[in-house]
């Protein structure tokens, strides 16, 4: 397979014939700090797909690490599996974990990986069983539990703030769109939900927008419908490719925070955005909750309080953000990613543990 250019470190791609599963690592930067990320887990249409959304993704976590002042680099693993993992009977998804994991020994220690897309706690500690190099463990075995909480936590702080970069003002009253009703969609439906917010959901499983119907009141809109249907705040946490340049010069709203990874096709989309006068929280300092958790927690001896803390501040970066881009006329892709920059120009830096 040709691979195309890229300006990460390393990529390791691995068959297992046994199950059919591809598996790609990749390590974008080891600038600040050993290179971690999660394990998405789900269908490619080729393993050239697998290995272009594990680099871009993997570049996504360097620059949330270096805009969250972390001292990690940034990598994914991407399992191409051979069927849907609902379809995926025990044996096989533990011989997938068995080849993940090994494949994680051999970086010894240069890549960290822990939960996204596809893979729990559960599935963390299983690895945990085979590898040292795994954050994210369920509490129940040892680890700080899930990291969708604090995700949440941090992308409804990005929508506050954004919120008042519009002008306008609070979220009370505000129409709140809410893609996908995952691990952290939910949370965050319930935090918006909380403040005053006029829920609208939608989710490709029927049952999780019932469930949000049910406990918050929200409206119920078809998926296809996310990039018309006029709202004050889309919030996208399903997966990441929403807004290209075509779709981003049409989207009706006013904020946009999420949660989902690489959300735009490109920075290009960016510039639309900004151009229309939408406010654009840039995913990868809104949704750094996560990884604040798992690097605070197991990494840096940081308690729940402090984690909270620190995911809250989520909402000062992105205040200083949207004040640089306004400033200087550049999207807030462009702000975040300059910050980003100097971050890891300066290097890694020493680092206080709680
Ligand atoms: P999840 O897998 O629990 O939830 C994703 C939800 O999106 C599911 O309910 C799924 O049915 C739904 N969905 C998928 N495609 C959809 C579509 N086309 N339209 C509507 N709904 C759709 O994942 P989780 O953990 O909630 O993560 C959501 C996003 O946030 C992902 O992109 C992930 O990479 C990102 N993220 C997650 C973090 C975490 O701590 N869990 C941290 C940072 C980013
Ligand atoms: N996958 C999540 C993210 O994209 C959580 C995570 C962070 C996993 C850091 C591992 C390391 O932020």
């Amino acid at each position: 397979m040709a691979l195309p250019e890229w300006d990460g470190e390393l990529t390791s791609v691995r068959h297992d014939p046994d199950t059919g599963a591809w598996f790609v690592i990749g390590v974008h930067s080891t600038r600040l700090g050993p290179a971690s990320g999660g394990t998405r887990a789900m269908v490619y249409d080729g393993v050239a797909d697998a290995v272009a959304d594990a680099r871009r993704l993997a570049g996504a976590m360097t620059s949330k690490m270096a805009a969250a002042g972390l001292p990690m680099g940034g990598g994914k693993s991407v399992i191409a599996l051979p069927a849907p993992r609902a379809e995926l009977d025990d044996a096989t998804w533990h011989r997938i974990l068995h080849r993940h994991a090994a494949n994680l020994n051999l970086l010894g220690g240069n890549y960290t990986t822990g939960p996204d897309v596809g893979t729990s706690a559960a599935d963390m500690d299983v690895l945990a069983t085979l590898t040292p190099h795994v954050f994210g463990r369920s509490a129940a075995a040892g680890g700080p539990g899930s990291s969708a909480p604090m995700t949440a936590l941090g992308v409804f702080a990005a929508i506050e703030v954004g919120v008042a970069e519009a002008g306008l003002d609070g979220v009370e009253g505000l129409r709140v769109l809410v893609q996908g009703l995952g691990a952290v969609g939910a949370d965050v439906a319930r935090l918006a939900a909380r403040a005053g917010g006029k829920l609208i959901v939608t989710d490709v499983d029927p049952a999780r927008c019932t469930a949000a119907a049910d406990e918050l009141g929200a409206e119920v809109i078809d998926t296809g419908d996310v990039l018309s249907r006029a709202c004050d705040v889309l919030v996208p946490c399903a997966t990441g490719g929403l807004l290209s340049p075509a779709t981003a010069a049409t989207v009706p709203c006013t904020v946009i925070a999420g949660a989902a990874n690489n959300l735009l096709t490109d920075d290009a989309a960016a510039e639309v955005l900004r151009r229309r006068g939408i406010t654009y929280a840039p995913d990868f300092v809104a949704n750094a909750g996560g990884a604040i958790h798992l690097v605070g927690r197991e990494v840096l001896g940081w308690d729940a309080a402090e984690v909270t803390a620190r995911t809250r501040a989520v909402g000062d970066t992105l205040a200083g953000i949207f004040a640089d881009a306004r400033a200087h006329d550049i999207s807030t892709v462009a702000a975040a990613g300059r910050a980003a920059a100097r971050t890891l120009a300066d290097g890694p830096r020493p680092t206080s543990t709680a």
